[in-house]
């Protein structure tokens, strides 16, 4: 019998990585190591492909010898920046400290209300934000998103 379509819940993928093109390749890779802890899976000459948890990646780097220097990056259209998530703020805090110490540090905090937020750049000018969730619940953080004068007043925060 056919799928009834107009009734048959939807079943969403989940976000599962992304993929960069790149021209720094090696840097790529030592940066998302110390940054946020991901390690290659499989790293050849010609691409890498990251994790720091079960999953099998969660970024890709490809290098390859087409690709080019992008222009203007920060006001093109596109991804804009990863994110990776704290569970508590002593963590967010002491990776903050960590980078630090390795001269890495971000060019923006933000207090998003539902989360508060630093923003990294990665070798290639990727906006990568290290963020921890201020409800620390998904649930909590999701409604007050959805039903605060608070964040719509204010979506990005200070
Ligand atoms: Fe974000």
């Amino acid at each position: 019998m056919p799928t009834d379509h107009r009734t048959a819940p939807i079943i969403p993928p989940k976000l599962h990585h992304a993929t960069f093109v790149t021209l720094k390749l090696d840097e790529m890779v030592g940066w998302y190591g110390l940054v946020c802890g991901l390690q290659p899976v499989h790293y050849s000459e010609a691409a890498a492909w990251l994790t720091n948890d079960e999953a099998n990646h969660r970024i890709a780097l490809i290098a390859h010898p087409a690709i080019t220097r992008p222009v203007n990056k920060s006001t093109s259209a596109g991804l804009h920046h990863t994110a990776f998530e704290y569970a508590t703020f002593g963590q967010w805090l002491d990776n903050y400290v960590r980078l630090r110490e390795h001269g890495i540090t971000p060019f923006m905090c933000l207090d998003h209300g539902l989360t508060m937020s630093m923003y990294y750049a990665d070798p290639e000018g990727n906006g990568v934000e290290i963020q921890f969730d201020c409800f620390g619940d998904w649930g909590a953080s999701k409604e007050w998103m959805w039903a605060s004068r608070e964040f719509a007043e204010n979506p990005i925060g200070e």
